[in-house]
């Protein structure tokens, strides 16, 4: 805590609040009080300027484009680690040493299958359903296969389930994949690298060999990286929400996928690349950029904006390099999608309605691009983001739960509605 004070006056009372630093970025106003003293709720709908918890997991400053996952800046993570790696850092917080991320990668090695009856849950869908459906109540379903590993305030059933999810979610994201094609479902294979293992579960088939290409498989971890955590996002702050009722870790991650699905949050990459792929062609960018400044159409440019972010993305400027390798490899480099894709970029980059709302590319401008290369639909661009971002949301979860000072989140109101009136009987009305 600062010494330095916030105080407020209100007909003409004054009332303190302490402040309080963190480690780094802005400091916050301790407000917990504020209602007890002046019997007034603060307001802040979207929690623009509000800081919901502390937490020690991730930095992001949206002006400096910083993206620090326990301290260490992703460019270097993404370059120089790999997914794994990064999900122990989250998870425990300090980089492991050889012997000791052996030991983790083991343990998620030897939880990848899934419950051969949860292969059932499958043929329940529609085959052409949303992967993000299928996902969200698979991910929910695990409450009912995994009993041992439900009881939040264990600690040894934390790890385990999260232990699990992070090892099952590439393996039930891989099952809904093959269920929308008609393809038979693929086991998870202990020699493979958490990334490769995840290739090779959704595009092997069993009459072939099928080789998992180094360069994809690293662009498929750096993927896997980019999007591991992102301090309070909707979807993370679904999770710490949920997880405040004490609701069992799968229900709690299911919640994140279901927000995560919005096209406003992570469902903006299938609808970026989706938006390119309409566009088409560079001559007709104009007439969108047209669209996405007027404000009586609802459009926007996929891809592009951030509420935190007001500049580059961190993550895009890595996804841009790591797009353009897989589509030289793809020998695609002259995809219309990714020239479309260039354009724009260029153009928002200089139109001052952009540059004044600091619009710049956000992570899912580029992420479809590369996913759309290695060969998925853009439907489950998202389950994809989901799996990746499953490590962040149970670090954020096992914080939350481990907090001493732990509440169930329960926010209030400016009520602005009817009040109180007598019931009218139907004869009289
Ligand atoms: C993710 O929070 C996270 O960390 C999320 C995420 C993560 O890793 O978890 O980073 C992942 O969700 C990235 C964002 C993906 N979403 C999109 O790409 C969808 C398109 N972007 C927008 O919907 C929007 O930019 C948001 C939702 C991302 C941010 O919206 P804000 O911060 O609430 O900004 P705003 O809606 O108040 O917009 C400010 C102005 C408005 O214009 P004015 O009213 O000031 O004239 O900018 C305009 C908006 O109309 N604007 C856009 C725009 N985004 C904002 N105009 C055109 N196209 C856009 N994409």
């Amino acid at each position: 805590m600062s010494n330095k004070k916030a105080t407020l006056t209100l007909d003409g009372k004054t009332y303190e609040f302490d402040i309080l630093d963190g480690s780094v970025g802005p400091s916050v106003i301790d407000i917990r009080s504020l209602y007890a003293k002046t019997g007034m709720f603060t307001y802040d709908p979207g929690f623009t300027s509000t800081a919901a918890c502390d937490s020690t997991i991730t930095y992001i400053d949206g002006d400096a484009g910083e993206l620090l996952y326990r301290g260490y800046p992703i460019d270097q993570l993404a370059e120089d680690s790999h997914y794994l790696e990064v999900c122990y850092l989250l998870l425990y917080g300090e980089l492991p040493s050889a012997k000791v991320l052996k030991d983790f990668e083991l343990r998620v090695t030897n939880h990848t299958m899934i419950h051969e009856q949860m292969h059932n849950l499958y043929s329940g869908f529609r085959r052409d359903a949303h992967p993000m459906a299928i996902v969200c109540g698979v991910v929910g379903a695990m409450a009912a296969f995994y009993h041992d590993s439900t009881d939040v305030n264990d600690p040894i059933q934390r790890e385990i389930a999260s232990i699990r999810m992070i090892a099952k979610l590439p393996t039930i994201v891989s099952t809904a994949y093959k269920y929308s094609i008609g393809q038979p479902f693929v086991f998870p294979r202990n020699d493979l690298d958490y990334a490769s293992n995840f290739l090779h579960m959704c595009f092997s088939v069993p009459t072939e060999d099928y080789k998992v290409d180094p360069v994809i498989a690293r662009a498929m971890d750096k993927i896997f990286t980019l999007h591991a955590d992102h301090e309070q996002n909707a979807s993370t702050s679904t999770v710490r929400l949920s997880g405040s009722s004490d609701a069992n870790p799968f229900a709690c991650i299911a919640a994140g996928v279901a927000c995560l699905w919005g096209p406003a949050h992570g469902g903006a990459n299938e609808a970026a690349l989706n938006m390119l792929k309409e566009i088409g062609t560079v001559d007709r960018i104009p007439e969108y950029v047209a669209r996405a400044k007027d404000k009586s159409d609802p459009f926007r440019l996929m891809g592009f904006g951030h509420r935190v972010y007001k500049s580059y993305d961190p993550r895009a400027k890595v996804m841009q390099q790591s797009a353009k390798e897989v589509l030289e490899l793809m020998g695609v480099e002259n995809n219309p999608t990714l020239q479309v894709a260039k354009e724009l970029e260029k153009i928002a980059l200089e139109d001052p309605y952009f540059v004044e709302r600091r619009l710049y590319p956000n992570v899912d401008f580029y992420s479809g691009i590369i996913l759309e290369a290695i060969g998925f639909p853009t439907s489950m661009f998202t389950a994809i983001f989901a799996l990746s971002r499953t490590v962040g949301w149970i670090a954020q979860w096992k914080e939350m739960i481990g907090d001493p000072q732990k509440k169930i989140g329960r926010p209030r109101q400016l009520y602005a509605g009817a009040v109180a009136r007598d019931y009218i009987d139907i004869k009289n009305r």
